[in-house]
């Protein structure tokens, strides 16, 4: 399999997509229009040619992956791909629409996966041509980055399917866990509470938003402080799986802090927005509380 398809091409889908060029694949970068995923494919762009400056890559070879992403407006030349990620906004009517309309020009024995975070993926595969052709991979921001692909398995995802999607990530040099279609899957299920405990300390008074973030990167030596990392993957995001988490499970341990929602609400989404518990309108952020 030398060529596949990228459905979305915003942060996510852009990584996946430069990842796989990277590795040799010849890529179908959509989005829902053109520009947009032409607009990606500049993004990636700027990524490589940061690398080559950094002396990480030789400009042939960023030129050579530069040039095997092929922005589409539509899905007809992903009948060539044998594997579609889908990597677009983490809604399940917009995903479920995308497989619907995937699934018209899908090849017999293609594979199609979803990136998402927190949706069953055993819900989605019904929404499938063939549900033991579809698998879960999830990926870690900033991709490029991140070593690990969470590969998910729906109650009807075949052996043949999860061989597949090894051979791939092996390819593109990313470590497979592999998790059940479980709430949240593994790095949420253990991340979220994390970051939702630490929008509790800070709501309750415990220490101040800097304090928390040194507290758990020197302390921990994490990369970076929960909130810092709140930021960074969105806070409407945090508080989406948080209430995945919340209501497929029943379980009171992973009630959304008043904090967070309350961020939510009046529109601080992190780094996105310019403004979370950091503003991020100057050269440097700053704590906001
Ligand atoms: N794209 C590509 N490369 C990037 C990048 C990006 N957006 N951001 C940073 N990098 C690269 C830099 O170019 C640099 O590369 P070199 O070492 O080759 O020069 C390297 O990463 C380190 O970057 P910096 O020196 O600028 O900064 P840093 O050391 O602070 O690292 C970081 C930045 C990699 C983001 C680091 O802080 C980190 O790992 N943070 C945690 C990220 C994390 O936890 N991600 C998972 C989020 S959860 C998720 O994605 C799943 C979900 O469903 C919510």
């Amino acid at each position: 399999m030398d060529k596949m398809a990228v459905i979305g091409a915003g942060q996510m889908g852009a990584g996946i997509a430069q990842v796989s060029a990277q590795a040799g694949y010849h890529v179908f970068l959509s989005d829902v229009s053109v520009e947009l995923a032409q607009k990606g494919k500049a993004g990636i762009a700027k990524q490589l040619a940061r690398a080559v400056e950094k002396g990480k890559m030789d400009a042939a070879d960023a030129d050579a992956a530069l040039a095997r992403i092929e922005p589409v407006g539509d899905y007809a030349k992903m009948a060539e791909a044998g594997l579609i990620i889908e990597a677009a906004t983490e809604r399940e009517d917009i995903k479920r629409t995308i497989f619907e309309n995937v699934g018209k020009v899908l090849a017999a024995d293609a594979i199609l996966a979803s990136n998402t975070s927190s949706i069953p993926i055993t819900r989605m595969a019904a929404a499938t041509t063939d549900a033991s052709r579809f698998v879960g991979v999830h990926f870690f921001n900033p991709v490029p980055v991140m070593g690990l692909i969470e590969l998910i398995r729906g109650l009807a995802t075949s052996d043949a399917t999860v061989d597949f999607v090894r051979g791939y990530a092996e390819r593109i040099g990313k470590r497979v866990v592999q998790a059940n279609d479980a709430p949240g899957f593994i790095v949420n299920r253990i991340l979220l509470p994390m970051l939702n405990e630490a929008c509790f300390a800070l709501g309750e008074g415990v220490a101040t938003i800097e304090d928390i973030d040194a507290a758990v990167q020197l302390g921990l030596n994490h990369p970076m402080g929960p909130l810092t990392l709140a930021d960074f993957i969105g806070l409407d995001t945090c508080l989406s799986i948080t209430q995945v988490l919340h209501s497929s499970t029943g379980d009171p341990k992973f009630r959304p802090a008043p904090l967070l929602v309350k961020y939510v609400e009046a529109g601080w989404l992190g780094r996105k927005t310019k403004r979370g518990f950091y503003d991020y309108s100057g050269e440097t952020p700053v704590p906001t509380r």
